[in-house]
Order: structure tokens, then C-alpha cells, then sequence
């Protein structure tokens, strides 16, 4: 083959460019998709971290213990679709996953997880789409958890569009086990699973009645505050504040 045939254009029939062009089209739109979610995602982790730093400022302690967040990658995106038999495009991305913005928001006490949920659903821009209260409601296997997804605009260049993002809000105790937990989706040849899916239901009642024990204590100590105590809560709290805003 000779060197211009071999580096001859692709696209050399009329047919061929449309098709690439539909092709070219197809992939700048989902990756405009993806800007969105991951603008949407670091919009709502930025007002979740504000909220913390105003709690810290009105309360002694932060309500949050880490936020964590991430994008679903494009082969699982495609992978999910293909599972529920939905059509792989984008505006079924749209239509159909809510999970593509993904965030995670780690407390370490129970009722720091209601609180949040509620704060977040209060702001005005922000739509609530569904909740799904696996605290109240544990799954089978134990899991607990509460799942939000909610939606936020997002302002680009000239639109600005309404973007769906999971909040998974959980204890440092639900959020271990579901760790491990996650890991048996991975492993196809355990021998004991019976026992180890019993062992774990075992530790998630467990880790429940920590959770609440833990929240419990906190309230005893804290209700029984003297002013000399609250002077120095005062002022840790500034001291607290002064470092985490410089
Ligand atoms: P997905 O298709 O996985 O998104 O599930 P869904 O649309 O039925 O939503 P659901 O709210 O039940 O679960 C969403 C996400 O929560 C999952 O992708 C996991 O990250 C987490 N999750 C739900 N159930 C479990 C569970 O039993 N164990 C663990 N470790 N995580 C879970
Ligand atoms: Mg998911």
C-alpha cells in the first residue's frame, strides 16, 4: 500500500462523515453530561462543607466527619444501562441513573445524619427526588444508611440545567460495615457465605445499638454544661474556628 493510500482520510464518503460526525456529537454531549454531574456533585459537597463549618460555629462539634465524592466512570455508567436493558444514551443517563454524582457524607453521631439530610433538603435551589431511610429501615443484610437524591442547577456558559446527585449519609460505624460488606460483591467462591452474611446481620444490630448508646452518652455530657464550661466552649470554638478558616 502505498503512503498516501495508507494515511488516506477516514472519512472520505459522504455517509462515513455524517455517521462520525453523529458519533463526534454523541460524545461531546456526554461529555458535557459529565461536566454537569461532576459541577452538580462539587456544588453540593461545597455547601455540605458549609454547613459543617456554620454548625461548628453555632454547636461545640462538627455534625460532619468526612465528605467523600465521586463520578461514576463511563464503563459503568454503560454497564448499568445494559443490566436494566434501557437504551445507551445520553439523555437515558438523564432520564434514567441518578447515581452518576455520587457523595458521601460520614458523621459520627445518629442524629447528625437526620440533621444533615434535613439541612441540605432546606436550601432553596435544592429539590429533594426521593429518600430512601435505611436507618429506619435497614436492608436485609443489615445495610444502613440514608440515601438522598436531590437536584441541583447547574449554570454553564448559556444554560442552565437541573443535575440529580446521590447523598449517601451514614455513622463511622455504618459506613465500616458497609465496607466490608461491599467486599463480599466481589468474592464468588466463600465457602461460609450463610455464616458470614449472619455474622455480619449480628454486627450491624450491634453497631445500631452502639450508635445509639454512643449519641446517648454525648447528650448526658453535654447537658450538664456549667458556665465556666461554656466559657471554654466558647472559646475552643473560636479557637476551632480560627484555624479551620485560615
Ligand atoms: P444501585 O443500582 O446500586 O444504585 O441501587 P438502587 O438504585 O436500588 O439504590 P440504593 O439506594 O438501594 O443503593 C444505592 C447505593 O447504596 C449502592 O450503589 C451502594 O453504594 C449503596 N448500597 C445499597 N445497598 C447496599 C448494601 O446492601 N451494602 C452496601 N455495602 N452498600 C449498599
Ligand atoms: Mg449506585
Amino acid at each position: 500500500m502505498n503512503y498516501e493510500l495508507q494515511n488516506a482520510p477516514i472519512i472520505n464518503r459522504p455517509e462515513e462523515s455524517a455517521a462520525s460526525l453523529q458519533m463526534l456529537d454523541q460524545m461531546l454531549e456526554f461529555k458535557n453530561l459529565l461536566l454537569l454531574y461532576s459541577s452538580a456533585m462539587k456544588m453540593i459537597s461545597t455547601r455540605l462543607q458549609i454547613l459543617d463549618e456554620d454548625y461548628a460555629l453555632k454547636n461545640e462539634r462538627n455534625p460532619i466527619h468526612s465528605i467523600s465524592s465521586r463520578l461514576k466512570s463511563t464503563a459503568s455508567i454503560i454497564d448499568k444501562l445494559e443490566r436494566r436493558n434501557l437504551p445507551v444514551t445520553v439523555d437515558s443517563v438523564r432520564e434514567n441513573l441518578h447515581d452518576v454524582a455520587g457523595i458521601r457524607v460520614i458523621c459520627s453521631y445518629l442524629d447528625d445524619a437526620y440533621e444533615v439530610s434535613r439541612s441540605i433538603q432546606k436550601q432553596k435551589d435544592i429539590t429533594l427526588k426521593s429518600v430512601k431511610d435505611y436507618i429506619a429501615f435497614p436492608k436485609e443484610n443489615g445495610y444502613r444508611s440514608l440515601h438522598l437524591i436531590v437536584s441541583i442547577p447547574v449554570n454553564l456558559i448559556s444554560t442552565v440545567q437541573d443535575v440529580d446527585v446521590e447523598i449517601q449519609i451514614r455513622t463511622i460505624a455504618m459506613d465500616f460495615w458497609a465496607s466490608l460488606e461491599h467486599t463480599l460483591k466481589y468474592k464468588k467462591n466463600i465457602r461460609n457465605m450463610d455464616e458470614i452474611v449472619k455474622r455480619l446481620q449480628f454486627c450491624a444490630e450491634n453497631i445500631a445499638e452502639v450508635d445509639l448508646a454512643m449519641m446517648t452518652i454525648r447528650n448526658s455530657i453535654e447537658k450538664d454544661d456549667s458556665p465556666d464550661d461554656i466559657k471554654s466552649q466558647l472559646i475552643n470554638r473560636l479557637k476551632k474556628l480560627e484555624k479551620g478558616l485560615s
